[in-house]
């Protein structure tokens, strides 16, 4: 296909459920703010539809939904430049999942690395909706022809599986109509790891809450989880090779890279040498200094709840002058009678 056909477009979605923490910044919400300063079309979405594939409380869903919104405008989302939007405002997003629920195979869903953690053992109880998950995920991304899809590594996986789905319909209805997607997967910490066990990723889910850096958390909270975050005894290396075996070593540094737009290399050439009693409180300084004054306006704007459900609204309301067109020529190829 001719992807120069399709005029670049950036998207990507949060979930709105649990806090925000560290491995979303990182991973995700900074290159979203990069991305809207290079001028390309971006589309940035509170992923409601998807948060409800586990339980979610309805208060504490329209709580969390707001919040997300919150810390993405605090973070440096500009609803002016960019689109900002919940999913469940924009229904293209889920009349285009069901299209995709027809054209996706049982065998790609089964092998979706995320759903098969996320059940573990216990498939059979788990929602229909947990397991289609990747095809509403498919047509949040489509449905605006989006070119680009910012996101941690964890989700790279379910950008492929929605490349697998636009070739797949294009090759069945003969067009080439939806673009292959590129995940941009970019920057020293796409894969923050749990500050407890640096073989699993930071994780909303997981039941500890010193495991993770919240956006929300206070001076003195970040301070004490960066304290108490598990290291081994030998000092920085002071280049990148000494930190293979020492995930826990190489998740800090990451994360310092991360927070000061830096790479490994460079944090270790200033580094190198000193011992975690040293470098933990310079980090915990770095991590305040830049989460504070976003929480401190993600308090502020969430004193006024009414602004953000207009901006969120006002979102919708230019998404929809995207994905409505790509909806009605998506039926008309796949043969749905429609106004004429
Ligand atoms: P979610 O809500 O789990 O995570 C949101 C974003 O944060 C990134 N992320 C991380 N990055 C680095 N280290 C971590 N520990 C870490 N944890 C999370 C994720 O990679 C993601 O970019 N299925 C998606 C939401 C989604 C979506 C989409 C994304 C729905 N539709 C369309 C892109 C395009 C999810 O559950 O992300």
């Amino acid at each position: 296909m001719a992807e120069a056909s399709f005029t670049p477009r950036v998207f990507s979605g949060i979930q709105p459920s649990g806090d925000l923490h560290l491995g979303n910044y990182l991973g995700a919400i900074r290159r979203f703010v990069e991305m809207q300063a290079t001028g390309v079309e971006t589309v940035y979405c509170m992923v409601d539809l998807h948060a409800i594939t586990v339980w979610q409380d309805p208060a504490d869903l329209a709580r969390s939904t707001r919040t997300l919104c919150a810390g993405f405008l605090a973070a440096g989302i500009d609803p002016e430049k960019s689109i900002l939007i919940n999913q469940s405002q924009v229904p293209e997003h889920a009349q285009l999942a069901w299209i995709f629920n027809c054209v996706a195979r049982m065998g790609w869903m089964q092998r979706m690395t995320q759903f098969k953690d996320k059940v573990g053992k216990n498939a059979q109880n788990a929602s229909l909706g947990l397991f289609a998950y990747p095809a509403l995920m498919a047509a949040d991304i489509l449905i605006y022809h989006a070119t680009h899809v910012p996101v941690g590594e964890d989700q790279k996986q379910h950008v492929e599986l929605t490349r697998d789905i636009a070739a797949k319909f294009n090759h069945d209805y003969g067009v080439e109509f939806f673009p292959m997607t590129k995940p941009v997967i970019e920057g020293a910490a796409t894969r923050v790891m749990s500050l407890r066990d640096g073989a699993k990723k930071m994780s909303k889910s997981d039941p500890s809450d010193a495991s993770r850096i919240n956006m929300m958390d206070d001076a003195g909270t970040i301070a004490k989880k960066i304290r108490r975050a598990k290291t081994d005894p030998d000092a920085l290396p002071s280049e990148a090779d000494g930190l293979e075996e020492r995930p826990e070593a190489r998740n800090l540094v990451n994360i310092y890279a991360g927070l000061n737009d830096q790479t490994v290399d460079q944090v270790l050439a200033e580094m190198g040498g000193r011992q975690f009693s040293e470098f933990k409180p310079m980090l915990a300084d770095l991590a305040v200094s830049k989460l504070a004054p976003i929480s401190t306006e993600m308090t502020r704007l969430l004193d006024d709840p009414g602004e953000i459900d207009r901006i969120l609204a006002s979102g919708a309301q230019r998404a929809r002058a995207i994905t409505a067109p790509i909806l009605a020529r998506t039926y008309e190829i796949v043969g749905m009678v429609g106004p004429v």
